[in-house]
């Protein structure tokens, strides 16, 4: 992040890369600008007609004029209500289109991200980048240019005006303007500094907010209500100074300006009385340029406090842009298997994670042979489930080849990789749908009897039978409303479903009482006849009949054997099932 932040250390780049997203608008984006120009010179018009209406209207009275005074009134006003609603609806509307835009560019980002990255980051942190920044940036570039370009124009129209009344006292006046400017600047990088770190306690909140609910029946148990309630405390009080810190050079900004221009006011006003003297300018003239220097007032003072918002954007964009920068997976392999048998090699592989010491893996040499049905054993933390993942391209092998059907894993494509291999990982993650929606997962348009078939063999039907609205009822956000039992079986059934050549089951049946867990193995091993099979489990006896086993330790392959050799020999496997077996036997006494 750091490296980011450097890049984009200067807004004026920032803001160029949030124009290129403007860019495909321009057309729209051009109307609204006219607009605003149209509204901007409507309201100098007003100030301008000040000038004759005293001049023709009260010092010389011209009744032919006078007659032409409600009509002209009418006339700017109507140009500029037209004016108006075009420059905020165009703008509006591309300032939408660019969050969309915007919103879609981090949301695809994010789901081609690597595991690597989701190891680093919270999920908190992601979701407030996609709903709270983007919105934020919008905000950027929809409010701030909308009020930036508008009074922009208007200032100028009235300067311009003031300029042609009389180009002494304006410039006199304008002295004051870089002033004004100096002090804008110097709050602008205060703001952006408590902007951000408004973002970051914002996401603190949405951490902390989001574990609790999560996991409240947790914090219930554990009577770590307090504890949480001191956490939330810190980040919410974090979030109400920084807040704070912003309001105070925000509320700070406004009188400043006001100071100063009324200052210019008084000024200005004594100089032209004495010129009056000098008949340098008339009655008219006058009264209109004071309307002039008032009307300039309220986009002055706008215009003040459109740093605030920018700042805001700014930060957002830099925030929203750090993901939009972040390196995707690396998909560089080219070729695609279309019916691969299913064997699998580890050769010589080893692997640690990001930031960790050790090897989860080391010199992993497995063959696996197509149909063949294997199992990993091994202590917790053996590093099992790195196995799985560094077969499917999550990670990949800091030494060592992973091959399929005898190509390096790296040549295919991620999707051709990933299509070979259906997994049910330790963790079930059921998303928020129905019991159907969620076998169907990723193939919605399969064949109803294929359907059936899975939600035989997983065992699925037993329990959905039971259920008025059966494969129609709602799993709830991460299948909530289901016990872990049921939520395993649904995500044993949408691995079948997929039907891919290579079948890992990480601890895929342990919520399972050892019933159901034998009728789901044989179950799914009747459908996953022709495929290979990679089963991780910790029960010992559900691997007893898998064609090899191997044993990991520490991250080394350690043992492998089929059930019978093992036993045969004093091995870690010999011990650890001995263990299971009198264990099972004390419960059964
Ligand atoms: N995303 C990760 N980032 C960093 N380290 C990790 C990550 N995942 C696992 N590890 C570490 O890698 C090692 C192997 O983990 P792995 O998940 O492969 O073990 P496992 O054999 O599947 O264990 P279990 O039986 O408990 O599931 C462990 O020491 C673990 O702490
Ligand atoms: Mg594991």
């Amino acid at each position: 992040m750091s490296s980011q932040k450097q890049t984009y250390g200067d807004s004026g780049a920032l803001y160029r890369r949030l124009l290129t997203y403007i860019a495909p608008y321009k057309a729209v984006f051009a109307v609204s600008v006219i607009a605003m120009a149209v509204t901007a010179l409507s309201e100098a018009a007003f100030a301008a007609l000040f000038k004759p209406i005293m001049d023709s209207g009260f010092v010389e009275p011209d009744s032919e004029f006078i007659a032409m005074i409600p009509w002209l009134i009418i006339g700017i006003v109507v140009v500029r209500s037209v004016a108006g609603f075009m420059a905020n609806y165009t703008m509006s509307w591309v300032g939408r289109q660019v969050v969309f835009d915007l919103r879609r560019a981090v949301f695809d980002r994010m789901l081609h991200l690597p595991s690597s990255f989701y190891d680093r980051y919270s999920s908190a942190t992601l979701v407030s980048k996609l709903i709270y920044d983007v919105e934020q940036t919008a905000i950027a570039t929809t409010d701030a240019l909308t009020l930036s370009v508008k009074d922009l124009f208007t200032a100028l129209a009235l300067v311009g005006w003031m300029l042609y009344l009389d180009w002494v006292l304006t410039l006199t006046f304008l002295v004051f303007a870089p002033l004004i400017g100096l002090g804008i600047n110097k709050a602008a990088g205060r703001f952006r500094k408590s902007s951000e770190s408004i973002q970051d306690s914002m996401t603190g909140i949405a951490q902390i907010a989001k574990e609790t609910v999560n996991g409240h029946q947790l914090v219930k148990t554990f009577g770590a209500q307090q504890y949480e309630t001191e956490a939330f405390e810190r980040v919410n009080q974090y979030n109400r100074r920084q807040t704070m810190r912003k309001a105070a050079v925000a509320a700070a900004m406004v009188p400043m300006v006001v100071l100063v221009m009324g200052a210019a006011l008084a000024l200005i006003i004594s100089i032209a009385l004495e010129r009056s003297g000098a008949e340098a300018i008339t009655a008219g003239a006058f009264v209109s340029y004071l309307a002039a220097v008032m009307m300039l007032m309220a986009p002055i003072k706008r215009l003040a406090k459109i740093n605030e918002k920018i700042q805001m954007g700014v930060a957002s964009a830099h925030s929203m842009f750090g993901i939009l920068d972040e390196e995707t997976e690396q998909d560089t392999g080219r070729d695609k298997l279309e019916h691969p048998a299913g064997e699998i090699v580890f050769d010589g592989v080893s692997f640690a994670y990001e930031h960790s010491r050790f090897s989860a893996v080391r010199d992993i040499d497995i063959h696996i042979r197509p149909g063949e049905r294997v199992a990993l054993v091994g202590p917790s933390g053996s590093g099992k489930s790195t196995l799985a993942s560094l077969l499917l391209g999550f990670y990949r092998p800091l030494s060592g080849v992973v091959r399929l059907d005898a190509r390096d894993i790296g040549e295919l494509t991620l999707a051709n990789l990933r299509r070979q291999i259906a997994i049910v990982s330790q963790e079930t993650l059921l998303f928020d749908g129905t019991i159907r929606s969620n076998i169907l997962y990723g193939a919605p348009t399969g064949s109803e009897q294929r359907l059936q078939e899975v939600v035989k063999a997983a065992h699925v039907a037993e329990f959905v039978e039971r259920l008025p609205k059966g494969l129609e009822t709602p799993v709830g956000e991460r299948g909530a409303r289901l016990s872990g039992g049921q939520r395993q079986r649904i995500a044993i059934a949408r691995a079948l479903y997929k039907g891919a050549p290579i079948l890992i089951l990480d601890e895929a049946t342990s919520s399972l009482d050892s019933v159901s867990e034998r009728l789901v193995q044989q179950a799914t091993e009747n459908l996953a006849k022709n495929r290979t099979n990679i089963v991780i489990a910790h029960r010992l006896f559900t691997v007893e009949n898998a064609d090899r086993i191997f044993v990991l330790n520490e991250g080394s392959i350690v043992e492998e054997g089929n059930h019978r050799d093992l036993i045969e020999q004093d091995s870690l496997y010999a011990r650890l099932y001995q263990t299971q077996k009198m264990e099972e036997q004390r419960i059964a006494v």
